[in-house]
């Protein structure tokens, strides 16, 4: 789709993309990032089991939509349970909503009735092949099963940009393993095997980008309801991770994701093998990444290790400015 961007005169293509979610206080900033920048054209948002229960996350993807003042956007239920595991939650990261921190209202915009992993079939198949990307920040499940369904999607899809995994930084839910990967392992390693292009931004990079009390502050500073809403996500969702690594700030994960799209140079990373572990009980989830080619397993991933963090919370500052 075009569209005029009229104050350079420059044309410029919008990318189309689906977010596959499980809100979430670093999914609520990804999709914020998502919703104010204009250089993607935003299909929908599947929710999924993941940070908590379905119901939860589908209920803050649209509180998120309603915060930044776009109610129109079409939020769909997908899976209730990882393929094969039972489902591990984050309560304890997270808070009971999934969404602790802020008080936000309860949605009154709709729920889509169509099944989130149908919509991604059914985007995917009507769509001109190769121009869909998914943005997949939480457990793999809506996207594994939408393959597993209609196997034809995979060659339709343009590129899969997820955060998951870890690999030089270890995990986060257990030694090995990171939370998305780790709640449904089986499912990202027939998202990874799938031949799909792939990004993967695993915690080795997203453990750059904290969120630092000067970098909370410029939210809470902000004049609209967004700013100070992600102060407050920001704020309750670093505290356990603060604790745990005695850093100034936690971790930010999945905005890093639309990061990657809008922004790559921020980034460093290498094509290389990526693969996941779903035998062993000890390393249940482990992304085994072969960054330093020592296998001839073929490269099936773009493997974020270094963010510019600096640049990356400056992106996240402006873009999120300029909402509601
Ligand atoms: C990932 O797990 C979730 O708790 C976060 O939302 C993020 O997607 C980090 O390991
Ligand atoms: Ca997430």
């Amino acid at each position: 789709m075009l569209k005029t961007q009229q104050d350079t005169g420059i044309t410029m293509a919008k990318l189309p993309i689906i977010i596959d979610t499980d809100p979430g206080q670093d999914d609520a900033l990804a999709i914020l990032l998502a919703l104010a920048s204009p250089e993607f054209e935003v299909l929908g948002i599947t929710a999924v089991a993941g940070n908590v229960p379905l119901a939860l996350t589908e209920k803050n993807a649209r509180k998120i939509c309603e915060l930044a003042g776009k109610p129109e956007t079409k939020v769909f239920a997908g899976a209730v349970r990882p393929m094969v595991r039972s489902l591990v939650t984050a309560e304890h990261v997270h808070g009971r909503t999934g969404l602790d921190g802020p008080v936000l209202p309860e949605p009154t915009m709709p729920l889509q009735s169509q099944y989130g992993v149908d919509f991604i079939i059914e985007t995917l198949m009507n769509r001109p092949a190769g121009t869909v990307t998914l943005c997949t920040l939480g457990p793999l499940t809506n996207l594994a099963l939408a393959i597993v369904k209609e196997p034809r999607i995979a060659s339709r899809i343009k590129r899969i940009v997820a955060m998951g995994g870890g690999f030089f930084e270890g995990g986060n839910i257990t030694p090995a393993a990171e939370f998305n990967i780790y709640v449904d392992p089986h499912a990202a390693r027939i998202c990874l095997s799938s031949d799909i292009p792939f990004t993967l931004i695993p915690l080795d990079c997203t453990h750059q980008a904290l969120t630092s009390a000067k970098r909370v502050a410029r939210f809470r500073a902000m004049k609209n309801k967004s700013g100070p809403a992600s102060a407050d996500l920001l704020e309750f969702f670093e505290r356990f991770d603060e604790q745990k690594y005695g850093t100034d700030g936690g971790p930010l994960h999945d905005p890093c994701v639309m990061a990657w799209l809008l922004r790559p140079e921020l980034f460093t990373s290498r094509e290389v093998n990526v693969a996941v572990e779903c035998e062993s009980d000890l390393t249940m989830g482990m992304t085994v990444v072969d960054w330093w080619r020592v296998t001839d397993r073929k490269p099936n991933a773009t493997v974020c290790r270094g963010i510019n963090a600096e640049g990356f919370f400056d992106l996240l500052s402006e873009r999120i400015e300029t909402l509601a």
